[in-house]
């Protein structure tokens, strides 16, 4: 089977593209390396010993798309490329509204074209808004105006997209895979997150302060009513996360339909737990200041998995350690990142 990996270099992607080689797939990549660098996929090739076909091609490029699909034949598309910074998609709405939900429309379109009939695509925990209870089922309220940014609110007008696209086009399936928090790095330290400039995110804000790179963490909020104080979150491994893309393919081959998934540990951990896991898989000091909240943040956030345990059979099997232990290793053997990243 050939599979088609959008947004494949990056960092989710890069992960589920070593996933589904070791799983036999066959596997392209369409990405136009705005947030990511090829060299993830050339580690991958090399970690693996099979090869990857590459197209530097942007969603937004429909004839550049279309000639992508001429040239190979797909059995499936996995969804990936997309901007992804919340606080960016403030200040530039109508870029992430144009790039994520237009791309994905052209890529809809492609793949309608050319009889390419299963889609699993990359959604968040995001869609929740603020929660009403936790934790977090699939059938939670996904409101519009309680999504405090215009990143979330594509992801959630594209699961609309996606599921109208569908109803009109029964014999489409589409996987919608709600990520919690993603962070940790594959076990081989070859490949990782590697943000532009300063991290947003946790882990990557951690590991640099552990690198040396940064001062100290500002931890946003003491203050919440939570275990201690600060946020709490479902931190999921990635390569847990790229297994269960994978698993959703052979989902979709049973004309499911429209499904969708939380993908998450069910657990979750205060800001404050994850430094303490941090400075003891590192050996490192991370030396932080509790300031004011980030505008935008909830309190606390985790899901309830049990759907894609019992529908799926995943179950993510990587703790807090070890994403720990994997994210320092990728950082401390890639200081700077990839190197040439194509930013
Ligand atoms: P990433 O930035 O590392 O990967 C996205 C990739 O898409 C990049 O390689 C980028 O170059 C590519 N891309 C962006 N726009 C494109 C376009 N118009 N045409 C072609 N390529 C394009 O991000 P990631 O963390 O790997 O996230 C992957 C997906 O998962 C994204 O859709 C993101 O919104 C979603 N997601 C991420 C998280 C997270 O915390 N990392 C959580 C939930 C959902
Ligand atoms: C985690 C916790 C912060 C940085 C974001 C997106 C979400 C999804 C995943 C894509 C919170 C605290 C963070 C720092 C801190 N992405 N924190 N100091 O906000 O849960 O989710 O990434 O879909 O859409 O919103 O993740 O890693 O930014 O924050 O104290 O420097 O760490 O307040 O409690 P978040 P995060």
């Amino acid at each position: 089977m050939h599979i088609l990996v959008t947004g494949g270099s990056g960092y989710i992607g890069s992960h589920t593209c070593l996933e589904l080689l070791q799983a036999g797939y066959q596997v392209s990549v369409v990405d136009n390396l705005c947030n990511s660098s090829q060299e993830s996929l050339a580690r991958v090739s090399r970690l693996t010993g099979k090869k990857i076909s590459f197209f530097r091609v942007d969603l937004l490029d429909p004839s550049g798309l279309d000639e992508v699909f001429q040239k190979q034949t797909f059995d499936a598309v996995i969804h990936f490329a997309g901007l992804k910074a919340v606080g960016e998609s403030v200040g530039k709405p109508l870029v992430y509204y144009q790039n994520n939900v237009t791309g994905t429309i052209n890529l809809c379109e492609v793949m309608q074209r050319h009889g390419v009939r299963d889609i699993v695509f990359s959604s968040s925990a995001t869609v929740y808004g603020i929660p009403e209870s936790l934790p977090l089922t699939e059938s939670a309220p996904t409101l519009i105006n309680l999504i405090t940014n215009p990143y979330g609110r594509s992801k959630l007008i594209l699961e609309f997209v996606l599921r109208d696209w569908q109803a009109a086009n029964p014999d489409f399936n589409v996987a919608l895979l709600r990520y919690f928090n993603p962070v940790g790095a594959h076990g081989s330290g070859e490949i990782g997150e590697d943000p532009n400039g300063i991290p947003n995110n946790l882990l990557p804000y951690v590991s640099q302060v552990a690198v040396g790179q940064l001062p100290r963490l500002k931890i946003f909020g003491g203050d919440y009513e939570t275990k201690d104080g600060t946020g709490v979150r479902d931190y999921i491994h990635v390569v847990d996360l790229a297994i269960g893309h994978v698993q959703a393919l052979d989902r979709l081959r049973q004309n499911p339909g429209v499904v969708t998934y939380n993908l998450g540990t069910g657990n979750g951990y205060s800001v404050l737990e994850v430094v303490s896991a941090f400075e003891k898989a590192s050996g490192q000091t991370i030396a932080y200041e509790i300031v004011g909240r980030r505008a935008g943040d909830i309190a606390a956030c985790y899901a309830d998995p049990s759907l894609a345990k019992s529908e799926l059979g995943w179950v993510a099997e990587r703790g807090l350690d070890e994403m720990c232990a994997d994210g320092w290793r990728w950082q401390s053997m890639n200081p700077h990142g990839f190197p040439m990243a194509g930013k």
